[in-house]
């Protein structure tokens, strides 16, 4: 009989030893190493047919034909948007996020919208029948959508190489195993092992794969890293649970740019998509607030304006407290810093809230300048005219810096019916004549203020 072969992984970032190791070196967590039997001694079985195993050989690079790459396209815009133009046959797509966020009731929605192809859906995690009932919640049942409740892995291949179908959604690699390795499902040997099977099953039978995984507590791809590198393209669903919308990102993407993003909106009967996202980031609130401000931002390469919303008030106890909701904490005490030391705000002794609407989470630095307008119309108690937008980075010294695509968010400004945009003066090639809107370009935020609160 043949030795078993056990080997020891880093449950965080499967990293592996020979020996149990009290601390990872490759991401310094402590304790996180686990045995895991790696083989069994059998030699590795291949479950799909050989025959359609290609050959490569080398060739020069000039040589190779130009086949352009087909795309598929789906019944889903936002999906299609996300994938770089539609879903390349053969590619295997890691398709992330937290667990109850809605990554099934997404995939499962797919599912149902793509009745032109055959799908096999393979759930570990669900009955046929709770399966079944959210389907039929969702819309039109999809003859065409085969349901597996399976987590062999072999076992699936077997029922994928009998279906051939046109797409494959594994719901969750977490939950799969694999004969060839010992250990329990879910653990990063196993993770990794399966979607390298399933990557074997993508490249050579041409069929697009959809991996669901969860992700971790601190954010990361459960299984983490380590299936990053393998998969084509990895997506992440993102969104605060209790708040309706959800942000579909792709992270890495072999097939296109990485810059796209996908909206949705969770209803009971499904994801709604989302394709003019200001409309509802703004709030239709037509009564003048202050602490609020609109920010003409950019997620990818998609303009979006969105509202910032402050409340500055006199510290009760001593330290006073800076928090923020979808904004980075750092970034705001940053800004507060400019605004105490270059323009001269007395806000060290008062707390600030920092707020984005519809709980989504902005890194684009274009919002900051609404970000030091919304914390001073909250301190002044002054509301700024729901017509006035804003789109700029604040530098250290208080300047106002220029950000990239500034056409675009114009545009987009303009289009959602806004009278004016504050920009940077040195957002150079703008002209004033092609758009309607009225632009101010600002170098100092005291010019700024000056706009907003005549
Ligand atoms: P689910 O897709 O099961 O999450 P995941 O697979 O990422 O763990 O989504 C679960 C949540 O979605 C659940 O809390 C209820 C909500 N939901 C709706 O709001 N509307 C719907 O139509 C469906 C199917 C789910
Ligand atoms: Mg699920």
């Amino acid at each position: 009989m043949a030795k078993v072969k056990t080997a020891h992984f880093c449950q965080n970032c499967g990293h592996e030893s020979a020996k149990w190791l009290g601390r990872c070196p490759s991401c310094n967590e402590w304790n996180t190493f686990v045995e895991e039997v790696i083989s069994k001694g059998k030699n590795e079985i291949s479950v799909f047919s050989k025959n359609t195993k290609r050959t490569a050989v080398p060739r020069a690079i000039h040589e190779i034909q130009d086949i352009p790459q087909q795309r598929v396209q789906m019944v889903d815009m936002e999906l299609n948007r996300v994938l770089g133009g539609g879903m390349v046959p053969g590619s295997l797509i890691l398709f992330g996020g937290e667990p109850g966020i809605g990554k099934s009731t997404l995939m499962l929605q797919v599912a149902m919208q793509e009745t032109r192809q055959k799908i096999l859906y393979v759930s570990g995690e669900e009955s046929e029948q709770q399966i079944k009932m959210r389907a039929g919640r969702i819309g039109q049942l999809n003859e065409n959508c085969y349901l597996l409740t399976e987590t062999q892995l072999e076992s699936v291949f077997k029922h994928a190489e009998e279906l051939q179908p046109s797409m494959l959604v594994i719901d969750s690699i977490q939950t799969i195993h694999t004969e060839v390795i010992e250990s329990s499902p879910g653990s990063i040997s196993q993770i990794r092992e399966s979607t390298a099977q399933l990557l074997r099953f993508a490249k050579q039978t041409d069929t697009p794969v959809f991996l669901i995984g969860h992700i971790t507590k601190e954010g990361s791809l459960a299984g983490p890293k380590v299936l990053e590198h393998m998969v084509d393209t990895v997506l992440q669903f993102e969104g605060d649970r209790n708040h309706v919308y959800r942000l579909l990102r792709s992270i890495k993407n072999r097939f296109g740019s990485t810059n796209e993003l996908g909206i949705y909106e969770m209803l009971g009967t499904g994801l709604r998509q989302v394709e003019n996202p200001s409309e509802i980031l703004i709030s239709n609130n037509q009564d003048k607030l202050s602490g609020s401000a609109i920010a003409a931002t950019l997620e990818g390469l998609r303009p979006m304006l969105i509202e910032v919303q402050a409340l500055v008030s006199t510290a009760a106890y001593g330290t006073p407290q800076r928090s923020a909701t979808g904004f980075d904490l750092r970034r705001l005490n940053m800004l507060l810093a400019v605004m105490e030391k270059r323009c001269g705000f007395k806000l060290g002794a008062k707390d600030v809230f920092l707020n984005i609407a519809g709980g989504i989470k902005v890194n684009d630095p274009a919002i900051d300048l609404a970000v030091v307008a919304s914390i001073l119309s909250s301190n002044e108690d002054l509301a700024i005219e729901k017509n006035i937008c804003l789109s700029a980075e604040v530098g250290l010294s208080g300047e106002i810096r220029p950000v990239n695509r500034i056409d675009q968010r114009i545009s987009e400004a303009e289009k959602l019916g806004f009278d004016k945009i504050i920009i940077s003066k040195d957002n150079k090639g703008i002209k004033q004549e092609n758009f309607k809107i009225e632009i101010i370009g600002c170098t100092r935020i005291e010019e700024v203020l000056r706009e907003l609160f005549r």
